[in-house]
């Protein structure tokens, strides 16, 4: 690709990225500065996985992957664990009509071992429901962690290896790739991070190698349209050379 002059956040080509992986971060911190609960902020962040899921289906995007909840997230207080959960459960009843009215096909990331059977059962249904939506693909990282995905990929070629199915030097990328929980899904071209971090934070460790990274300063409930278009225009002006030379 291109162009070297200076530019700001609203010029610039829009290219739609393939795949887009968000980390949705600063609900805490735009609750504070309004003066709210800590769980305020979780909700008004709804409203923002709505429109940036409804706009990346309408521009195009073929997968989304949203950090609803990570392993470490495990560790927040109960009463804030118990409330994101709520607001999850509300999410995958209440946005069936969007996901459906969209084409969009919902997909689970992470484990499932810790998570509540009535959160298992709506987001069964809504997977099963939305199973033949030929749209978007969005998948929901809850109870995830990319350093957790590896060894659960790991342990699962190692059952094989001692089953006599798989031979240690047949383990390569692919191998590895294809042990992941979703390996259907194109890795991501860009990821998106929230209130001006500049972490990883054990998202999708192996699948972000290449992905080029955009971040926000405005906290994640603040994120709107035209922050998310921002990112496809900075996203349009990187030259991607995966090591190569161009
Ligand atoms: C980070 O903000 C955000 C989370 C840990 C949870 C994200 C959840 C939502 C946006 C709502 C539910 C999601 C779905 C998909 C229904 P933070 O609490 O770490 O903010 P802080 O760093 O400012 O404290």
């Amino acid at each position: 690709m291109k162009k070297s002059r200076p530019h700001s956040e609203q010029e610039g080509e829009l290219v739609v990225p393939k795949s887009v992986a968000v980390i949705m971060d600063g609900n805490g911190r735009w609750a504070k500065q309004a003066g709210l609960e800590r769980i305020r902020g979780h909700e008004r962040g709804i409203d923002a996985v709505r429109t940036t899921v409804t706009e990346c289906a309408r521009l195009g995007v073929e997968a989304l992957v949203l950090y609803a909840f990570s392993e470490e997230n495990w560790q927040r207080p109960k009463r804030e664990v118990d409330m994101l959960f709520r607001l999850l459960k509300r999410f995958l009843v209440e946005e069936r009509a969007t996901l459906m009215d969209n084409r969009i096909r919902l997909l689970h990331s992470g484990r499932r071992e810790r998570l509540a059977a009535d959160v298992l059962r709506l987001l069964d249904e809504t997977i099963a429901m939305t199973a033949d939506n030929d749209g978007m693909r969005l998948s929901l990282a809850i109870s995830y962690g990319g350093r957790q995905e590896l060894v659960d990929a790991m342990r699962a070629l190692a059952r094989k290896v001692a089953a006599g199915d798989l031979l240690p030097d047949a383990i390569d990328e692919r191998a590895i790739h294809a042990a992941l929980y979703h390996p259907e899904l194109p890795d991501p071209d860009v990821l998106i991070r929230t209130a001006g971090e500049q972490r990883i934070s054990n998202f999708l460790l192996w699948q972000v190698s290449y992905a080029e990274l955009h971040v926000s300063d405005v906290c994640w409930p603040e994120f709107g349209k035209e922050h998310l278009l921002a990112a496809f225009r900075d996203y349009g002006r990187r030259v991607r050379k995966f090591g190569k030379v161009l």
